[in-house]
């Protein structure tokens, strides 16, 4: 018996980073994935890659009607869907004063809001078919600040109380779904990868990311979909409304 064979997973974000390395996961236990990404061929090629328990489609967080396509493509594609992977989520740069209006909707649009439209069709859908698992990508810096990170700071506690939010409507109302967020440090994906190569100064950037966490390595993206494997399984049966920190002990202190 594997861990998830009887789920079905629907993973945002899924062409990259650490909704890729969740999917092959997820799918390595048993479950049949779906991976949904803007990047509709990077998502297509991590679904070839895993093989016939995967399938790819094309998802913009912030669009609606993509939200309504893919889950109609999910329970199409696999009979069912149990669990759903909050990971699609875009990281700017920007002070309070260094953030404009626009940048601001942006940002607050994908990681949050887009957050918010994935869940609640997921409680409309799992309500009536038996329950489920959310797992919601929120980060350190939904937990403590960055100077220069406002917005996306902002959206990363936004996902943080949404889930608990989302648990304790779920709980008290019998629905069987469970909702948490996992908080990782620095993972080598490429969001991280690009920060840094965009920034005034890569070298030192780097250095700034390499010092960030206690221990004296860097997170993968398999370190973070091991986390959401259990999360997505029901050995977390009693794990609801969480913040999983997985961030060598960056928040500790
Ligand atoms: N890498 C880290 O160090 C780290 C740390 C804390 C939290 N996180 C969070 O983990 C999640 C995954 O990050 P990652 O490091 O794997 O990044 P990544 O850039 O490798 O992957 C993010 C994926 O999201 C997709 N995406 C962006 N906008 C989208 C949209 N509007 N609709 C659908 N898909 C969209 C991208 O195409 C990409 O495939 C993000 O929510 C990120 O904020 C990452």
């Amino acid at each position: 018996m594997s861990r998830v064979d009887d789920k079905v997973a629907l993973v945002t974000g899924g062409g990259s980073g650490i909704g890729a390395a969740t999917a092959r996961i997820l799918a390595g236990e048993g479950a049949r994935v779906m991976l949904a990404d803007i990047d509709d061929k990077a998502a297509a090629d991590a679904a070839a890659a895993i093989g016939d328990n995967a399938a790819s489609s094309r998802l913009d967080v912030t669009k609606q009607d993509d939200w309504d396509r893919v889950a109609a493509e999910t329970l199409d594609a696999f009979g069912g869907w149990h669990v759903l992977v909050n990971c699609a989520g875009i990281l700017r740069r920007g002070s309070i004063e260094g953030t404009s209006l626009e940048e601001w909707y942006q940002v607050i649009d994908v990681n949050l809001t887009g957050t918010w439209r994935g869940c609640r069709l997921a409680v409309a859908h799992m309500r009536e078919n038996g329950g489920g698992s959310i797992v919601n990508l929120s980060s350190v810096s939904g937990i403590v600040g960055d100077a220069d990170l406002c917005a996306y700071d902002s959206s990363k506690g936004g996902v943080r109380l949404l889930t608990k939010s989302i648990a304790l409507y779920c709980a008290e109302n019998n629905l069987g779904i469970r909702c948490n967020s996992v908080h990782p440090g620095v993972i080598e994906t490429p969001m991280v990868h690009n920060y840094i190569a965009e920034s005034d100064d890569p070298v030192r950037e780097r250095e700034i990311w390499d010092g960030y966490m206690p221990v004296d390595f860097q997170g993968t993206a398999d370190d973070v979909g091991m986390l959401i494997l259990y999360l997505s399984s029901d050995e977390s049966r009693l794990v609801n409304g969480a913040e999983m920190v997985i961030d060598g002990g960056t928040t500790a202190g």
